[in-house]
């Protein structure tokens, strides 16, 4: 059905900061860090928006497919951290690359890049597109409490991209959506209007950790199963696992829970953190370039999150 992958790629912004560097900011400690979350080091923009993370994702996903920008139909981006509302995180990747194709952004947070890769195998289905360059961007150090030490220990910024071609790769899929703000929120910025009377809020991440969590590892089996069965295959056909990296004991659990081997999920939360809509495609391209992954191989990619929201596929690579 639908897709095959033409290409990957990713990039993260310079700065790294590491865990101790956070000690020195709250209450926290390297131990606390590596041990309840995974994470050792996150990269954190200095001077670049989620938009010049996702042009030179997009140019390193290009370079890779092998094709060039005017022969895009499609540009599908997956952010919650746009620096700017208008144009679009996929507008300023259009004409930075110099495509001439339609480009629009979708929000569905953490899972965000997985329904962008669903809506871009919709238009590759009905025939309207054949190459889709499809992007998860992220500036996520812009919606943390840096005083905060639950949520600012986790988050990272980068953005990961692929470009999908016509082919029968796309086996199945699922996507999930539980909207409300009592676990995960963030807020926007109300504006300035003088008839509004409505509350304002800090625009930062605000997450009941412990029910994100049971609700991480709950989908996270969940749909892999779902995906796999509905591709009639068994969860041992399976050669990668390719989930969003928002916890490292999320990652054991459903392996242990799943009985896939460990080594086949494809880890790299410790250098990273959680990037969001851009952590699926990171991971990604990460194991893409690192050449353990080959044509004719079954991948399941995975994520979950604010919404709430989660989504699953499984592909032939
Ligand atoms: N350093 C030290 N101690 C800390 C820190 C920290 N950085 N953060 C919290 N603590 C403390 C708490 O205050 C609490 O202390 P107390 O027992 O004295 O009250 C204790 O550690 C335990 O806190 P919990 O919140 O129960 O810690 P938990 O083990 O659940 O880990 C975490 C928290 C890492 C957030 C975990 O719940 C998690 O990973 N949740 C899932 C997150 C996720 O999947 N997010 C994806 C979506 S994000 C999005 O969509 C934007």
């Amino acid at each position: 059905m639908a897709i095959k992958f033409l290409g990957t790629g990713f990039y993260v912004p310079e700065r790294a900061v590491t865990n101790d560097e956070l000690s020195e900011m709250v209450d926290t400690s390297d131990e606390w860090i590596m041990q309840r979350v995974g994470v050792s080091r996150r990269r954190v923009s200095t001077y670049e928006t989620a938009s010049d993370f996702a042009f030179y994702a997009a140019k390193s996903a290009l370079e890779s497919a092998n094709i060039n920008a005017e022969d895009l139909d499609l540009i599908i981006a997956a952010t919650i951290s746009s620096d700017t509302v208008c144009p679009t995180v996929a507008g300023t990747v259009q004409s930075r690359i110099g495509a001439k194709c339609p480009a629009f952004d979708i929000n569905s947070a953490c899972s965000g890049f997985l329904f962008a890769l669903d809506t871009a195998v919709s238009f590759i289905t009905r025939g309207t597109a054949k190459n889709v360059l499809v992007i998860g961007a992220e500036r996520l150090s812009k919606l943390i409490d840096w005083t905060d030490r639950s949520t600012c220990v986790i988050f990272g910024d980068g953005a990961g991209a692929a470009v999908v071609t016509s082919g029968d790769g796309y086996l199945a899929s699922t996507l999930y959506t539980s909207g409300g703000n009592q676990v995960i929120e963030i807020p926007a910025y109300v504006g300035a209007s003088p008839f509004y009377k409505g509350e304002e809020k800090k625009p930062f991440v605000f997450m009941d950790g412990q029910e994100t969590f049971k609700f991480a590892v709950s989908k996270i089996v969940n749909d892999i199963k779902y995906v796999t069965e509905k591709a009639g295959l068994s969860l041992s056909d399976i050669d990668h696992v390719v989930t969003h990296q928002a916890n490292i004991r999320i990652i054991d659990y459903a392996s242990k829970r799943l009985g896939i081997p460990r080594e086949k999920f494809f880890v790299d939360i410790e250098k990273y953190g959680n990037t969001s809509a851009a952590s699926v495609p990171i991971a990604l391209a990460e194991l893409n370039s690192s050449g353990l992954l080959k044509r004719g191989e079954t991948v399941v990619l995975s994520a979950f999150g604010g919404g709430l929201s989660s989504a699953a596929c499984i592909i032939k690579w």
